[in-house]
């Protein structure tokens, strides 16, 4: 059996640190400190793992990294963004390749798991593992890639029930890494062809969720310029058999809205340049403006006037039900509306207030410190936001009357109450 050492224990890194951990003693790695203390004692703030099932599982959680000399099967899952410039920032796997080529052991495997454009595994870290472990790929350690799949805050879709992709620089020891994973996924594993084809592999699919959300939010500005319902035209729409169901909305995050730059990046570095693919992140990019400025058009269709008006924004996470806020695009309807002149606040039950602070300069209202306004923005629907519904929505308005924006469509429109104009993507 091999000896599992993770690095990165962030939301990729965690889940496989507590499903190897329940089979088998797992070192666990990372370079943040409070990270790991917080995992000891039992805490995960990104809200995957209660306590007791982080106490069930043998991870040995450290930022020593000699720790992973105990290791021959090391798996990598450092973050991979994107610079200022939308490019790929390489930065971090990088430095956890030199960390592991440090301490590693002759024999050993490595598999990457963060997301990357074909190529990086074999062309980025096997040199910076060869030269930081004095030792030859595919003669003294072997590499493997395996994509990660996992949705967070999705208690469906998890590590165990999500079939694995798997490949390697050869067929042993492709064979091992598969049988490795095999023992804490139950969904099957799928052994693809290369590294370089599993690389693609993940990067197409959340390139593909983006531009399939690029056309349904283009459709959205569409129909709203028609005066038509969005969600009721998909609706109908999707009562056809290959209709695909997407939604419109924001695409934030750290994946669906980044990886389509690293395919883009290095189709760029070979002489093609995509249209399809950047004309869709182009839209997805922009419909927070959009929000914005179709808030803004239905205030002055209600005679507010916008200027010195009150706007609460509920929502600033990346995505309904999850504490993470990288790269939330509700900043972009919060700048916009305050270039407006309009006075937001905002308010987030997920969301770590200090977090929000050091990323985005905001300060997080109290919902119970929340002024009376003249719109809300229900810009990320939280589980308990939908749960109370309508009620708790119009009490935050001003007299309960005014608008309300609900971009992704979670409202019974037909409760709308009779002094509120409610406008959806
Ligand atoms: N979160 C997802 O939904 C998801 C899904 C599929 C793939 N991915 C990919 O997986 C990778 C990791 O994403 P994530 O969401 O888990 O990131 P994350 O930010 O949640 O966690 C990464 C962790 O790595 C640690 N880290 C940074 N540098 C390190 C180093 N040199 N050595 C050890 N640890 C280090 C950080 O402290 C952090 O705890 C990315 O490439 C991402 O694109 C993420």
């Amino acid at each position: 059996m091999r000896r599992i050492g993770v690095l990165g224990l962030g939301y990729v890194g965690l889940p496989l640190s507590v499903a190897f951990g329940e089979k088998q003693p797992t070192v666990g790695f990372d370079v943040n400190h409070q990270r790991v203390e917080a995992l000891k004692q039992g805490i995960d703030h990104t809200g995957e793992f209660t306590k007791e099932e982080l106490e069930k599982a043998q991870v040995d959680y450290t930022t020593d990294p000699e720790k992973l000399t105990q290791c021959d099967f090391i798996i990598v899952a450092v973050p991979t963004p994107i610079t200022r410039v939308k490019q790929p920032d390489l930065s971090t796997l990088i430095s956890a390749s030199e960390t592991v080529g440090k301490y590693l052991q002759p024999g050993s495997i490595v598999v990457y798991e963060s997301t990357v454009y074909p190529g990086v595994t074999e062309e980025e870290c096997i040199p910076v593992l060869e030269q930081y472990s004095g030792m030859k790929a595919e003669r003294d350690f072997f590499v493997g890639y395996s994509p990660e799949r996992i949705n967070p805050g999705d208690k469906e879709h998890t590590l165990k029930n999500i079939v694995k992709v798997v490949s390697a620089q050869n067929e042993e020891v492709l064979n091992i890494i598969a049988e490795t994973y095999g023992q804490v996924v139950d969904a099957g594993i799928y052994r693809a062809p290369s590294i370089r084809m599993a690389e693609a592999a993940k990067v197409i699919e959340n390139t593909q969720r983006d531009l399939n959300i690029a056309l349904v939010n283009e459709l959205a500005i569409i129909f709203d310029k028609l005066g038509l319902d969005t969600m009721e035209v998909l609706a109908a729409a999707g009562t056809k058999w290959n209709f695909l169901p997407f939604t419109p909305g924001l695409v934030g995050g750290h994946c669906i809205g980044v990886d389509p730059y690293y395919l883009t990046f290095k189709a760029q570095s070979i002489g093609y340049h995509p249209e399809v693919i950047l004309a869709g992140r182009r839209i997805n990019d922009n419909m927070g403006k959009y929000v914005a400025a179709s808030l803004i058009k239905q205030m002055i269709l209600k005679d507010i006037p916008v200027q010195g008006s009150t706007v609460t924004v509920l929502g600033i996470t990346f995505k309904e039900n999850v504490p993470d806020i990288r790269n939330s695009r509700v900043v972009d309807i919060i700048s916009e509306l305050r270039d407006f002149g309009v006075d937001v606040q905002v308010s987030d039950i997920l969301a770590d207030e200090q977090e929000v602070q050091r990323e985005y300069g905001l300060y997080l209202v109290p919902e119970n410190q929340l002024q009376p306004a003249d719109a809300v923005v229900l810009a990320v629907p939280h589980l308990e936001y939908c749960r109370r519904g309508w009620v708790f929505i119009s009490n935050l308005l001003k007299e309960r009357r005014g608008v309300v924006i609900d971009v992704k469509s979670v409202l019974d429109k037909k409760a709308c109450p009779e002094n509120v104009t409610l406008w959806r993507l």
